[in-house]
């Protein structure tokens, strides 16, 4: 059965590009269930009002509660399996491609876009009564809302779900897929306006290949996230240090 993915935003437009290339693919395939709704649609008044002012006082707009508790009410029912709820937030846990590989083993997650300076905080906790609900955040930065967010946390992990992605090898080497960035990488033609492609990467050893690689991965994570380098566990350098 496809993996299912649903989507509560107030802009259901911003989500079209899940329709385009290797995502709309694996939907047309089947492997992927999207459903994008719009928060309207669980509102009652002339308006459809979906946001008011926050009690304390304090600048913005909070999104009421009430819309969210009704669209959870119809797409979760009671009786039936429930997914994970994913709310995109600067507040959040940091994204991670750990994070990614953990979400495509769900069948199903559910994505609660929010707008404006934020969602009413009781939609989070009563949502947390009945289903698993991870805030989780793209970086230290600030975005309109949610819906970018999951457009990336949905490409990160559909590329993980198997079958989705044509070649499941390039999924293994990838930088993150081992806490390092990835080395360089070079194609046809051999010299290319005075630039050649490393000796190395033409000579045919495989063992001093991938020697190659390590270090320029290593090299290459050192210069512009030492942070990665220092979050390796010790028995990597121990595994290094036995290898040279
Ligand atoms: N919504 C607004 N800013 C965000 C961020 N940095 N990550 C995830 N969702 C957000």
């Amino acid at each position: 059965t496809p993996t299912r993915l649903d989507v509560v935003t107030l802009f259901p437009e911003y989500l079209q590009p899940l329709e385009l290339s290797l995502i709309g693919r694996a939907r047309q395939r089947g492997m992927l269930d999207v459903r994008v709704h719009e928060l309207r649609t669980w509102t009652h008044d002339v308006h459809r009002t979906v946001d008011d002012s926050p009690y304390g006082g304090g600048p913005g707009m909070i999104m009421r509660p009430e819309p969210w508790g009704e669209a959870f009410d119809e797409l979760v029912p009671e009786d039936g399996p429930r997914p994970r709820l994913i709310v995109p937030s600067p507040a959040g846990r940091p994204f991670t491609q750990r994070m990614a590989t953990e979400l495509a083993a769900e069948p199903w997650l559910m994505f609660a876009c929010g707008r404006y300076e934020g969602i009413d905080q009781r939609v989070i906790d009563h949502a947390r009564t009945r289903m698993e609900v991870t805030e989780v955040s793209l970086g230290d930065y600030v975005l309109f809302g949610g819906e970018v967010a999951v457009l990336v946390i949905v490409e990160a992990v559909a590329r993980l779900i198997p079958g989705v992605l044509g070649n499941a090898a390039s999924i293994v080497d990838e930088s993150h897929s081992d806490g390092l960035l990835e080395a360089p990488m070079y194609t046809k033609p051999a010299e290319w306006r005075g630039l050649e492609v490393p000796e190395i990467l033409l000579s045919g050893h495989h063992a001093r290949i991938v020697r190659w690689k390590r270090d320029r991965a290593l090299l290459r994570t050192a210069q512009e996230r030492p942070d990665l380098l220092a979050a390796l566990p010790s028995e990597f350098f121990d595994e290094y240090d036995r290898s040279v």
